[in-house]
């Protein structure tokens, strides 16, 4: 037998990602070389200082500081991008496409904002571009639902998919902490990113709210499509207040299909505490799925971390070699529909208020006025404390967004009620 074909890889970005990609491929380089068929080798790495030391199997002389060389080189046959950010990784994403060289990528903020462009240029190229690592980080997401799921019609999604969200709300919950102290603990242990922005306000898991929506329901959602609230306004009285009602409150980013329009979301929610989704702890991340045949199933693990998603990078790239050396292509873009995007306002949930009140003869009357006023309609009410800081605590049915939402505004107005203390969406219930 002669010499393996040697495919070579040519990387840009050697991060907690990159460095994780490039120690996997020399410590699994037997078994990649069975798999794809072919011997993978990082031939040339970018990053933006070169002369750093850094802890991967990979000749000092390779790297560079010149991105658009390591694209342009001609031994370079795959290029794996994992710099981040839009510019200039989208420009040398397409730099890579129009030259013929398959892409793999962990980029999601550019694939939710740039992705129509990306994959019509790999389309026009005839190359493969692949991102499994861009949503859920180690869970296999992209292919099941791409792949495993082609022959069904999934009608939801519901995903935890930020790490630094659900380890905030996971602390709050279990251990009382308040939102700052949560969040300078997620970052401490290496969560959250400096400015926590990101994570915190849903952009993170808005971004992947669109790819997931994209790929489960073929038609093009992009980052901005996706209505986004943070979990700043959870309190610890919000999560008492599910507790006692049976809940736990989660950052879910939710895709669904509302009569053939796309519905998407991001936002904190309370779940059923008996819902798989509850027990998913922590930094980990699942998605839910529901579809007409297969009914429910959940994919679960670690979404970041640099070796979690070194995996699905270099999952990536064999599949991408293996198409190299021996022809074929990855399933290219799934999105042929043309689906509307779905109102904020025109979206149904339950909810979850917690007002104060002035405890007095008739209030609630006038406060369940307006919601029938709005046509919402009220499952449950408790009350707790009296006088002038009594609490009301109600669930609604499902309802129209914007039917709340004038409800809401209504009750701010009404003079019995001082605060309109948190509203907050609740999924697994009518
Ligand atoms: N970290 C995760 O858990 C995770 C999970 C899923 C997806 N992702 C995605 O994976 C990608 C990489 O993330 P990461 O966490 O590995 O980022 P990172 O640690 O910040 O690494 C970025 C790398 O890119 C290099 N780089 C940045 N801009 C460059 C430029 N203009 N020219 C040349 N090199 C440049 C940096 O060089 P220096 O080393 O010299 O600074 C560094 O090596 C991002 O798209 C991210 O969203 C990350």
């Amino acid at each position: 037998m002669g010499a393996p074909r040697v495919v070579r890889v040519g990387m840009l970005g050697c991060g907690t990602v990159g460095s994780a990609v490039a120690r996997l491929l020399a410590d699994h380089a037997g078994d990649v070389e069975e798999r794809a068929g072919v011997r993978l080798e990082v031939a040339r790495v970018a990053v933006r200082d070169p002369g750093r030391e850094r802890d991967v199997p990979v000749e000092a002389s390779r790297f560079t500081a010149d991105p658009l060389a390591v694209v342009e080189d001609p031994e370079v046959e795959v290029v794996c991008e994992l710099m981040g950010g839009t510019e200039p990784a989208r420009q040398l994403i397409l730099a890579a496409l129009d030259a013929g060289k398959p892409v793999v990528t962990a980029n999601k903020e550019l694939l939710a904002t740039w992705g129509r462009d990306l994959f019509d240029r790999a389309e026009a190229a005839g190359v493969d571009l692949a991102f499994e690592a861009a949503v859920g980080g180690g869970i296999p997401l992209v292919r099941p639902l791409k792949e495993s799921l082609a022959g069904e019609r999934v009608r939801r999604l519901v995903g935890i998919v930020n790490g630094t969200t659900n380890y905030v709300l996971t602390r709050m919950s279990e251990d009382e902490l308040s939102f700052a102290e949560a969040l300078a603990e997620a970052q401490a242990l290496g969560y959250a990113e400096a400015d926590p922005a990101a994570d915190v306000d849903g952009h993170d898991a808005a971004a992947k709210c669109a790819i997931l929506a994209s790929i489960a329901f073929n038609t093009r959602v992009v980052a901005s499509d996706v209505y986004r609230e943070g979990i700043g306004a959870v309190a610890q009285e919000d999560i008492r207040n599910a507790r006692t009602l049976g809940y736990v409150i989660k950052p879910v980013a939710i895709a669904e299909l509302e009569d053939e329009d796309v519905a998407v979301r991001v936002h904190p929610a309370m779940i059923p505490a008996n819902h798989p989704l509850a027990a998913v702890r922590d930094a980990f991340n699942a998605v839910f799925v529901e579809g007409d045949r297969v009914g429910e199933l959940m994919l679960y693990g670690r979404g970041a971390g640099g070796d979690p998603t070194a995996t699905a990078v270099v999952g990536d790239l064999v599949r991408v070699a293996r198409n190299l050396a021996l022809g074929g292509r990855a399933q290219g873009c799934t999105c042929y529909l043309d689906r509307r995007i779905r109102p904020m306002d025109d979206m149904e949930s339950a909810y979850y208020l917690l007002l104060q009140v002035q405890d007095r003869h008739g209030v609630l009357a006038q406060i369940a006025g307006v919601f029938g006023d709005n046509e919402v309609s009220i499952k449950s009410v408790w009350q707790e404390g009296t006088g002038h800081d009594a609490l009301l605590v109600l669930i609604t049915h499902r309802a129209r967004e914007g039917s709340l939402q004038s409800t809401v505004r209504q009750l701010r107005d009404l003079p019995p009620v001082t605060a309109v203390r948190n509203v907050l969406r609740v999924e697994g219930t009518e």
